[in-house]
């Protein structure tokens, strides 16, 4: 564990370099001595005495590691998410760790291409694109789902039981976790022809990729499989298996706002995004989820037995440990923020994490309170324009996936004896990689 005040964090008498859209010292704000390490295991481990830091110090603040400006306060973090204009989300998805030309190439031959569809879509064409992933994932169809979710879970987590009755003990973020939003996604969306797996892997890839600080060997083979995952999508959108009622046949169909049919491109874009961001996400959720509920004195028992209590538990494990812990925005010009002067083109990092742990919103924020009265406010799925249009889906599979668990593994405990499980420590995602538990 870190220590509680991390003795190194920034102070503000220093000068950082220049650099596009940075440059602090030249615009008057208070620029860091030492650099805070973003990707640093300590950090990553327990970013709380940072976050609380920054949002008292810096709230608004360069960091000369990544030119990112780091945004911490929950109001200012709620005023850039409502603001698409000036706040354009231009950047959403572009590489963290710059690509080796190698790993472009691998990409370039499998056309591999990411143009606006989405999260990173601040063109026209978003509001039509968005109202078709909606549709999938609407209260109704989440409401009619949840059979669905609760018959994934008991399959699961069946195995999961005959594993501990035969062992001693299982490992539920690879057997339960993980597969979980996979198999749901799947059959919501009518996703065929591919293993649960295969999707996980391609998902997992894509984020270590793309939001991860991954050694150039390491970038060539993500880039393999991303470029596989992408050339499927690509197969699979152009082939004409996909049935009218599924998600790759209402892409199919749908009209840009000049009348025109969706380009391959887009709707690869589109689906490349939705498969990664409506598995991998609640995934990671749930296994902080399991993680805290069994940790949590008496929670685990209670859980069954009381309504309502696993969806309030998972809005407050979103509010205080979300798995998408940052994401960014770039200002379409330059633009005054918490009370500093920011560029044209500056990115930032909008901290959902740390704006979930603002004691200004949320009194004594390191308590889990699941009857917080404003237990719901947290930005976890961002506000606005470009609020998660999963949130409903990913809130009811972590609560399902709780509610099973509990009453399932009634008996079992987290094996905490030995060492901490690895953690998932990319830029904008963060969940622990194992909860095993025994009996
Ligand atoms: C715990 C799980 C999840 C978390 C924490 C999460 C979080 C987020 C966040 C922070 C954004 C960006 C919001 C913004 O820019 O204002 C986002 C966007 C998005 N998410 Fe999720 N998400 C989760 C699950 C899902 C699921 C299950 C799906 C789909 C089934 C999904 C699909 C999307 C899409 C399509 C966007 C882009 C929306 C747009 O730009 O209009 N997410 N999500």
């Amino acid at each position: 564990m870190a220590s509680p005040v991390p003795h190194t964090f920034p102070s503000h008498s220093g000068t950082a370099g220049t650099s596009p859209g940075g440059c602090p010292a030249a615009l008057g704000t208070r620029a860091p001595l030492d650099p805070l390490d973003l990707f640093d295991d300590g950090f990553v481990r327990d970013p709380y005495p940072w976050l609380d830091r920054l949002r008292a110090e810096a709230p608004v603040h360069y960091d000369p590691g990544t030119g990112l400006w780091l945004v911490s306060r929950y109001d200012e973090v709620r005023r850039v998410l409502l603001d698409p204009t000036l706040f354009r989300p231009d950047n959403a998805l572009r590489a963290v760790t710059p690509l080796p030309v190698a790993a472009l190439r691998i990409l370039a031959r499998a056309g591999f291409t990411l143009p606006p569809a989405l999260a990173n879509n601040g063109t026209p064409s978003h509001p039509g694109l968005r109202r078709v992933v909606s549709r999938f994932f609407n209260a109704e169809r989440v409401a009619a789902a949840i059979p669905v979710i609760e018959r994934v879970a008991e399959d699961l987590l069946d195995a999961a039981r005959s594993e501990i009755e035969a062992t001693g003990g299982c490992e539920l973020f690879s057997s339960f976790a993980q597969v979980l939003p996979c198999r749901v996604l799947m059959e919501l969306l009518g996703i065929r022809g591919v293993a649960p797996a295969t999707l996980i892997r391609w998902s997992d890839a894509s984020l270590e990729l793309f939001w991860g600080r991954p050694t150039p060997d390491r970038q060539l083979e993500l880039a393999e499989l991303v470029g596989e995952f992408h050339q499927w999508l690509t197969d699979t959108v152009r082939g004409d298996a996909a049935p009218p009622t599924s998600f790759i046949g209402a892409l199919a169909s749908h009209r840009l706002p000049d009348g025109e049919p969706l380009d391959i491109g887009t709707a690869v874009a589109a689906c490349f995004f939705v498969f990664i961001a409506g598995q991998s996400t609640t995934g990671q959720l749930i296994a902080t989820v399991l993680r805290r509920a069994l940790t949590e004195p008496g929670l685990w028992q209670h859980v069954p037995g009381r309504t309502g209590l696993a969806e309030a538990w998972v809005d407050e494990v979103l509010r205080r440990e979300p798995p998408v812990t940052t994401w960014r925005r770039v200002t379409a010009r330059s633009a005054e923020l918490g009370g500093v002067r920011i560029p044209d083109g500056a990115q930032l990092l909008l901290m959902l994490m740390g704006s979930g742990s603002d004691p200004q919103v949320f009194p004594h924020p390191e308590r889990m309170r699941p009857y917080r009265t404003n237990v719901r406010h947290h930005l976890a799925f961002g506000v606005g324009r470009h609020r998660c249009p999963g949130a409903s889906l990913a809130r009811t599979e972590a609560a399902v996936a709780l509610r099973v668990a509990a009453s399932r593994l009634s008996g079992v405990r987290l094996e905490e004896d030995r060492t901490e499980p690895p953690m998932l420590d990319l830029l904008s995602f963060r969940a622990p990689l194992g909860v095993t538990v025994s009996r």
